[in-house]
């Protein structure tokens, strides 16, 4: 093996190179490098280094004139890889240690004092908050677009029914606002989700340094101010090797397309010749290469199809993280690539849906035609009976027997004569008819919740209330 011939300069140039009698292996670097993906995160990379510069300074760790060389140097830095002049390099493996050695290129010594009291294990874990908070940011304006979607078309089609369904067998008529409402209420929770998983996010971890803290004097507090963060992270150890809020972030961004991958089923099934309770403008859809009468419902599929991406990188953060011991290992550098395709497969599909929203036609005639068969106001005739003091499991089998009745004679409820009901039950009167009509039953249902017009205009109206919509 070759020896230094000058032990004042290691054979490496790495900025971690001093203790390396060896340069790196060209298939190393090109293993290890993160810097094809996480340059991404360049800006958040830089505003860290400002605010720990500015705080290195207020502590006399750097001049005046050494912070303001710094914080010039990293806006010119910065204003660079924007116009995408910068000229990125694999052997510098991330975007910390390319910025940094760009910096000290720069402006000389001042740039190689920024690293004080700071190590790249903190410093990544600082970008990556920074950057999923405006990500935060970012899907809940996206669903507040789809939200609002949702409370548009429920207060268009106001007062159409549909069949509401349970085992995908007709089950109930309810009103279609009803059913457009549910998925309000499901992009509701994901919102909530994400802003309380932001609040986990928002605790800065940059003084953690390596794992074990630092014996330079540094205020963490400062550093956490000037980023907008509510606090500063408790135990340094922790701190290096949490990955808990990307996990958590990516499993918000996973249910978030678990409920357009649902509303994209349905979108698909409702769209079909079977169903046809849906249009899809042609804008919106796309044709078969070999069928000439094809329309298909391609975006919803996608969108669907998408929801394996997603799921995908929330397994893979799981998977990483389990069994990896305290504190830094470099296996966390697979954490990005999942947690950018997260991003940019649940933001690209919230923004496709929430014009999708807008492509939109309901076929109400068919809607209404579908509730007319299947017996769908069978549990209200059951109830009716009930509100007669028939107890309830007693009604249930008087009801099933007429059910059987009319399958027999392949007729629906409302087409039995009072005096054939009341074969079944003598407490059957004339007023059975405002009970068994899909009108009657949708209307009945005013318990909290439930489908009736009076509560779903209290549900519409506190949707919109919610998106801004007068
Ligand atoms: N590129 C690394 C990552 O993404 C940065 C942290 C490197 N730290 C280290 N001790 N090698 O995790």
């Amino acid at each position: 093996m070759a020896t230094n011939p000058n032990p004042k300069k290691s054979p490496s140039s790495k900025l971690w190179g001093g203790r390396f009698a060896q340069s790196t292996a060209a298939s190393v670097e090109a293993f290890s490098a993160s810097i094809d993906y996480d340059s991404r995160l360049y800006r958040y990379d830089i505003a860290g280094s400002k605010a720990h510069a500015t705080m290195l300074a207020a502590n006399g760790l750097l001049s005046k004139e050494e912070l303001q060389a710094i914080v010039d140097g990293l806006s010119e830095i910065e204003k660079e890889i924007d116009s995408g002049d910068f000229k990125f390099s694999q052997e510098l493996e991330d975007i910390h240690m390319n910025i940094e050695k760009a910096l000290a290129d720069r402006i000389g010594p001042a740039g190689a004092k920024l690293h004080s009291a700071r190590s790249r294990n903190d410093q990544v874990a600082l970008d990556l908050k920074l950057y999923l908070r405006d990500q935060c940011d970012l899907l809940v304006e996206l669903l507040d677009d789809v939200r609002r979607g949702f409370a548009t078309l429920a207060r268009t089609y106001l007062g159409a029914v549909m069949p509401g369904y349970t085992h995908m067998q007709r089950a109930q008529p309810v009103l279609v606002s009803h059913h457009l409402l549910a998925y309000f209420e499901m992009f509701s929770r994901d919102r909530d989700r994400l802003l309380d998983c932001r609040k986990r996010i928002n605790i800065c971890p940059l003084g953690g340094a390596a794992m074990a803290g630092t014996g330079l004097p540094i205020e963490r507090e400062q550093v956490a101010d000037l980023l907008g963060f509510d606090g500063v992270t408790s135990n340094s150890m922790d701190t290096a090797g949490d990955r808990d809020f990307a996990i958590e972030f990516v499993s918000c961004c996973a249910q978030i397309q678990l409920h357009l991958s649902r509303l994209c089923e349905e979108l698909v099934l409702w769209a079909g010749g079977e169903f046809d309770f849906v249009m899809i403008e042609d804008t919106f859809c796309t044709g078969s290469s070999i069928m000439p009468q094809k329309k298909n419902p391609d975006i919803a599929e996608l969108v669907r199809g998408k929801s394996g991406r997603v799921v995908g990188s929330l397994m893979t953060l799981l998977t990483i993280m389990k069994g990896l011991p305290l504190t830094y290992n470099r296996d966390l550098q697979e954490d990005k690539e999942p947690v950018f395709d997260a991003v940019d497969t649940v933001s690209a599909s919230l923004s496709i849906i929430g014009e999708l929203l807008e492509n939109l036609k309901f076929n109400t005639e068919k809607m209404r035609e579908a509730t007319t068969s299947g017996f769908m106001t069978a549990t209200d005739l059951a109830d009716y009976l009930v509100l007669k003091d028939v107890p309830f499991r007693e009604a249930h089998g008087i009801v099933g027997r007429i059910v059987g009745h009319c399958i027999d004679k392949g007729c629906e409820l409302v087409d039995l004569t009072v005096q054939e009901l009341k074969k079944f039950s003598a407490v059957i009167e004339k007023d059975v008819y405002e009970v068994i009509s899909v009108d009657g039953s949708v209307q009945s249902r005013i318990s909290t919740g439930g489908t009736s017009m009076q509560r779903v205009e209290e549900a519409l109206g506190s949707a919109e209330k919610q998106v801004g919509i007068a």
